[in-house]
This record gives structure tokens, C-alpha cells and sequence, in this order.
């Protein structure tokens, strides 16, 4: 097979964030503990993930680092914008996720990492107030200013390129409107200040008009819309969402599949979660919540597909709920309770509780997410970033597909296209693999 090009690494990759909270702060504190060796990398897949080549009998199992060209952690700088003034030190102070020991440890870097001014439309996010943000103008200015601050930061970091990763808040739902449709409406509506333009909405086409792929952390509405994926294409730059998937959709997304390859019957699946942090404050509010119930609500039809086995999945209840706990902080708990049925009809329960940080969870996503997008850009892909699946609650897909909710065929799907990325061959575990 040929080998398709992959433009190599050279010089630094620039990480911009746009929301520097308890995520934001935890992984970039994080990249900096682990290279300078005092911390693992755990959980993420492009610094510990291996890879299969060839037949199991060729044993040859590299890790995935080593089969693609991916940005090396030393190549990395952070950056940012946030609503709070505080350098990257005081918010991770305050997230309080990780230990005073971590944060002593990388303070001097982490005080370094100022975030630049957001844009910040009050009515997207009611539970915050912005302090430190863009003012006057319409929502067009608002946008230019941010591709100059992304073109500033490249060049005062003497950057090669930069990739983006929303870590802020989410912000409350919204159906798409016409403005949506058309790149020519979008830019329209941005210097006409039209009220359906999301602040998540103005970050992403400012990235995508400076050629910085953008990944889509929360359920905000963004990377779907035709007019985003219309830039997307127009400027050759990878986008990708929706939705961290972390603590319980996780879970829910590895135990569902194995229920239905076993052909086990369900008949409702409640899940609840406490927590405490900041994220946990903005989803109180019920229209924020909103983004989230909609996000979390998906995954188990397209895993269990209840129109192919009404029999097993046609008649499950399924509720979600999330409560802001303030005691618990990022420390989240997650109880399911799943009734299932077997053989004869007979009912049996599971209950999972896990006592999960949600902070610690999404980081390796936000590492992971930035060196793939980085990758998929140098090896010529651009738009939709399907492949990507594996990270998210709610994966986006081309409007004629149902989004692929299983982990482990999101697994595949990831794997499979790394492999073809450099030249390699799908595993697609068909036949013994034998040498003839
Ligand atoms: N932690 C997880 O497991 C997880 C999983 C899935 C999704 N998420 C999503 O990731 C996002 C970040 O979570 P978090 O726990 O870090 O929340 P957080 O509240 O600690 O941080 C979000 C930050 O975004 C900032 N912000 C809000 N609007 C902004 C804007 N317009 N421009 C710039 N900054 C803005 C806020 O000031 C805040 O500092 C949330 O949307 C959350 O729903 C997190």
C-alpha cells in the first residue's frame, strides 16, 4: 500500500483553550508535570495508547506516538481566553482539583499562562458573569479581534500552528436558526449582531478562518451547523464535537453495548450525578442543562437500537438527571441503576456507582483531542473529524448517518483510520489470523 503523506512535525504546536477552568487549568497543568516527568499521562491515548499491525501472530504493537507523527509534548504551548482574568495558577487554584504539591511544582509556568480576553454573551451562559471581556462592537469585530489574538499568540510564541479545544462553559440550548445555514447568512448575521450567534459559535469560526481546527468540549451548538462546516471545508480545517465523553456516558457507553451483544433485555436505565464545581453551577440552570440532557440522552438508542429489538429495548425508561452538589466539588458521584431482563423474561438489576473527577477524566480527552486534530490537519483532512467519535458524549456525524455511540466501535473506527493514515492496513478481525 502506498504511503500517504502526513506533513511531519516541525517546530511548535500552539494549544488555545477557549474557557480556562477546572478542565482547562488540570490539563495544561498536567502536560507540564508529565514533561518534565514528575506525573504519568494516564488516560490518554496518543502519550500511552498501543496499536496492532499486521496479524496477532507478527506481534508487532507499537505504540500509537510511534506509528503517526504526532506533536510531542515538549512542542506544546498553552493559551487561552476566560471570562476571569487569573492567570492559569489561581484557576487551577481555585478549581481545586489538583493537589498543592502538583501546582507548586509547575506554578512558575502555570502564572505564566494568562488568559486573553473573552467573548462573552451573558444571555448563553446565565449563571456567570463575565469580567474580563471584549466590549463594544458588533459580534463581527468581536470575532476579528479574536483572530488577531490567535494570530498574535502564534506569533509571539513563534508558532508553527495551533489547534483549539473548547474547555468553557456550557452555554444553554438553541436550535439552530437561519443565520446557521450558509456561511454568506453566518457572516451576514456576525455584523448585524444576529441573537441566535453564540459566543462558542464566534471562537469557532475565528479558528476556523485562521486555520486552527476546532474541537467542540461541551454540547454547545457549533461544529454541526452548515455554515461552520461550510467554513470548515472552505478553508481545509479539521472540527470536530461534541461533548467530552467522560464519567457516566462513558460507563453507559461500555456497559450498554455488552448488554446488547449478549441480547439482554432492558427495561430502564436511571442515571443521576452530584457535583460541585463550577460546571455543576452552570448546569443548574435548567437551559444549560438542557445542552447536557440532550447530549447524555443519545447515546443508548444508537447503541441498543430499540427499532431493530423492540422485544429487549422498545419499552425502556430512561432519565438523566444532574444536581449541583457544592460539597463534592469536581469530585463527582454517578449512580446508575439499570433493570435488565434474561432468559424467560426474568429480571435481574445492576447498579454502578462511580466516584469519578470529572476534571481528571476530561484532561487526556483535551490532549488526545488536540493532537489528533493537529494530526488530521498536517495529513490533509479536513471538515468533520468522524473518527474522533471515541471522545465524545455526542458525536457529531453528516446529517444522513446516525452518530456511533459504541466505545469500542469508536475504538476501531479510530485505530482503523490511524492505521490508514500511514499506509497500514485495517484490522477488521474477519478471519483467523494465520499466515497462509
Ligand atoms: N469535566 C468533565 O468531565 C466534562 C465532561 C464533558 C464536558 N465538559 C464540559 O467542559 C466544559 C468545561 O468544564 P469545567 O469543569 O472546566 O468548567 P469550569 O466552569 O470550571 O470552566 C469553564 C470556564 O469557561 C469560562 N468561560 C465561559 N464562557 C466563556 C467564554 N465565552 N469565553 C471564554 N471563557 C468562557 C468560565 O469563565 C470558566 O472559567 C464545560 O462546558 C463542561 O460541561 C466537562
Amino acid at each position: 500500500m502506498n504511503k500517504p503523506s502526513i506533513r511531519p512535525t516541525q517546530g511548535k504546536l500552539g494549544i488555545l483553550l477557549p474557557g480556562m477552568g477546572a478542565v482547562g487549568t488540570t490539563f495544561i497543568a498536567g502536560c507540564l508535570l508529565a514533561r518534565r516527568g514528575l506525573a504519568r499521562p494516564i488516560g490518554s491515548a496518543t502519550q500511552l495508547g498501543t496499536i496492532r499491525l499486521g496479524n496477532r501472530a507478527d506481534a508487532n504493537v507499537p505504540l500509537i506516538r510511534e506509528l503517526v507523527p504526532l506533536a510531542d509534548m515538549d512542542e506544546l504551548v498553552f493559551g487561552g481566553w476566560d471570562l476571569f482574568g487569573h492567570d492559569a495558577l489561581e484557576a487551577a487554584r481555585e478549581a481545586a482539583v489538583l493537589s498543592r504539591e502538583h501546582l507548586d511544582a509547575v506554578a512558575d509556568e502555570l502564572a505564566a499562562i494568562r488568559p486573553m480576553e473573552a467573548v462573552f454573551f451573558p444571555e448563553f451562559v446565565r449563571r456567570l458573569r463575565g469580567e474580563h471581556v471584549k466590549r463594544g462592537g458588533s459580534k463581527m469585530d468581536l470575532a476579528e479581534a479574536v483572530r488577531d489574538d490567535i494570530r498574535r499568540f502564534k506569533r509571539d510564541n513563534e508558532l508553527d500552528r495551533a489547534v483549539a479545544v473548547w474547555c468553557g462553559s456550557t452555554e444553554v440550548h438553541r436550535e439552530p436558526t437561519a443565520v446557521h445555514q450558509s456561511l454568506r447568512a453566518f457572516e451576514e448575521g456576525l455584523r448585524r449582531n444576529d441573537p441566535a450567534i453564540s459566543p462558542s459559535q464566534v471562537y469557532c469560526w475565528a479558528c476556523l478562518r485562521e486555520e486552527v481546527g476546532y474541537a467542540n468540549g461541551a454540547p454547545n451548538l457549533t461544529e454541526e451547523l452548515p455554515a461552520l462546516q461550510e467554513l470548515a471545508r472552505e478553508t481545509r480545517t479539521p472540527l470536530s464535537g461534541k461533548d467530552f465523553k467522560t464519567g457516566q456516558t462513558l460507563m453507559k457507553t461500555i456497559i450498554a453495548p455488552g448488554l446488547r451483544a449478549r441480547q439482554l433485555g432492558i427495561n430502564g436505565w436511571f442515571s443521576t450525578n452530584i457535583l460541585g464545581n463550577r460546571d455543576g453551577e452552570v448546569l443548574d440552570d435548567p437551559e444549560s442543562f438542557k445542552s447536557k440532557e440532550v447530549s447524555k440522552m443519545g447515546v443508548l438508542d444508537t447503541i441498543l437500537q430499540p427499532e431493530l429489538q423492540p422485544e429487549l429495548y422498545g419499552n425502556m425508561y430512561h432519565k438523566v438527571r444532574i444536581n449541583y452538589y457544592p460539597p463534592r466539588g469536581d469530585a463527582k458521584e454517578g449512580w446508575d441503576n439499570i433493570d435488565i431482563f434474561g432468559w424467560l423474561g426474568y429480571p435481574m438489576q445492576v447498579k454502578v456507582d462511580f466516584l469519578c473527577r470529572d476534571s481528571i477524566l476530561a484532561a487526556p480527552l483535551v490532549l488526545d483531542l488536540a493532537l489528533f486534530m493537529d494530526l488530521a490537519h498536517r495529513a490533509g483532512r479536513f471538515g468533520l473529524q468522524e473518527w474522533l467519535s471515541f471522545y465524545y458524549k455526542s458525536p457529531t456525524t453528516r446529517p444522513e448517518l446516525y452518530p456511533e455511540n459504541n466505545l469500542f466501535v469508536q475504538k476501531t473506527k479510530m485505530k482503523n483510520t490511524l492505521r490508514e493514515m500511514v499506509g497500514e492496513s485495517p484490522i477488521t478481525h474477519t478471519r483467523d489470523e494465520v499466515r497462509s
